[in-house]
């Protein structure tokens, strides 16, 4: 089978960067482009640490791009609770060595779907939604090329910026809602599922025996984010969100889904950035949404587990 080609947009991230790693060192994934937004961090900051992961796990000819520095009509809401002032804390970044793509991330992310045959490209946000929304006005017709969109956001049950929104959605609502409105196949990947990917000591334990720098770089990022974690949502051990969605590219069966109707809260007073899913009737025949309900843990870890292995040492 050939690898599946995938865009990772994010916003790097101690979950964006185990993404980032599993996208990397699975042989069934072709990353084509690793494209950066406003999320965790403000986008400088997000961006160097995506091209310092880059470093670390030996990416050379993938193009890497910053998009949007803020949402499209909010303010800039960051996750320093989470992930800490730098967007990385807890780990030591090397000086990047890789140059950023010269095109802003929505005109990379519109130059390779238009430049692969139709149907080839499955877009990954794990980041809010800025680039993809701006991209889908800019270049309408690069909607009906995308293959599927399998994005982590979202929650038809739960939120964690909100008690009903979660972080990606609510930063960016008005883009989410161009992104869910949109007629392209989507997976939304959302804290229903994500909050069974958690980095327990069983998880720890095999990552540490694997001695390599990447898979240290992954040990002290959870150790940190663990931390926050525990601090600041009460979890006994993190979820890891990011992955979910590489994972599902790489092997649907990792999660079973339901497909439903989904559509973004935007003029809600306590609900703006919800994930509204109508569970009442069967789907229509031209829904085009679907969320993931329930995670293969084994399955899911083992991916992590062995593209960390793939990857192997690399140069400190
Ligand atoms: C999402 O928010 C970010 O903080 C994480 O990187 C993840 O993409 C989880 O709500
Ligand atoms: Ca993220």
């Amino acid at each position: 089978m050939l690898p599946k080609k995938i865009i990772l947009d994010c916003d790097p991230g101690h979950d964006d960067a185990i993404a980032l790693l599993l996208a990397h060192g699975n042989p069934d994934i072709e990353l084509l482009a690793v494209t950066t937004v406003v999320g965790n961090q403000t986008l400088n900051k997000v961006t160097r640490n995506a091209l310092s992961i880059a470093r670390i796990a030996n990416i050379h000819n993938v193009p890497f791009a910053a998009g949007c520095h803020r949402p499209l009509v909010r303010d800039i809401q960051t996750a320093p609770a989470i992930h800490g002032e730098t967007g990385l804390d807890g780990v030591v970044l090397p000086e990047p060595a890789l140059r950023l793509d010269a095109r802003h991330a929505v005109d990379l992310i519109i130059d390779i779907i238009m430049e692969n045959p139709p149907k080839s490209i499955t877009l990954v946000p794990t980041a809010g939604l800025t680039n993809i929304a701006l991209a889908a006005r800019k270049s309408p017709h690069i909607v009906e090329r995308v293959k599927e969109v399998v994005l982590m956001g979202g929650g038809y049950h739960t939120g964690n910026w909100s008690a009903v929104a979660e972080f990606n959605i609510m930063i960016d609502p008005e883009a989410a809602h161009i992104v869910f409105n949109e007629k392209w196949p989507l997976t939304m990947v959302g804290l229903d599922l994500t909050h069974q990917a958690q980095a327990t000591p069983d998880v720890i334990d095999a990552i540490s025996k694997i001695k390599t720098r990447p898979a240290q770089f992954v040990l002290d990022a959870l150790q940190f984010y663990g931390e926050r974690y525990r601090e600041s949502q009460y979890f006994d051990y993190p979820p890891v969100h990011d992955p979910c969605a590489v994972a599902y590219v790489i092997d649907p069966t990792v999660m079973t889904t339901q497909k439903v109707p989904v559509n973004i809260e935007l003029a809600g007073t306590l609900t703006t950035g919800m994930t509204v899913a109508d569970f009442r009737f069967p789907p229509p025949k031209d829904c085009h949404t679907q969320v993931a309900i329930k995670l293969d843990q084994a399955k899911f870890w083992q991916l992590v587990i062995n593209a960390l292995k793939n990857i192997g040492e690399t140069e400190s």
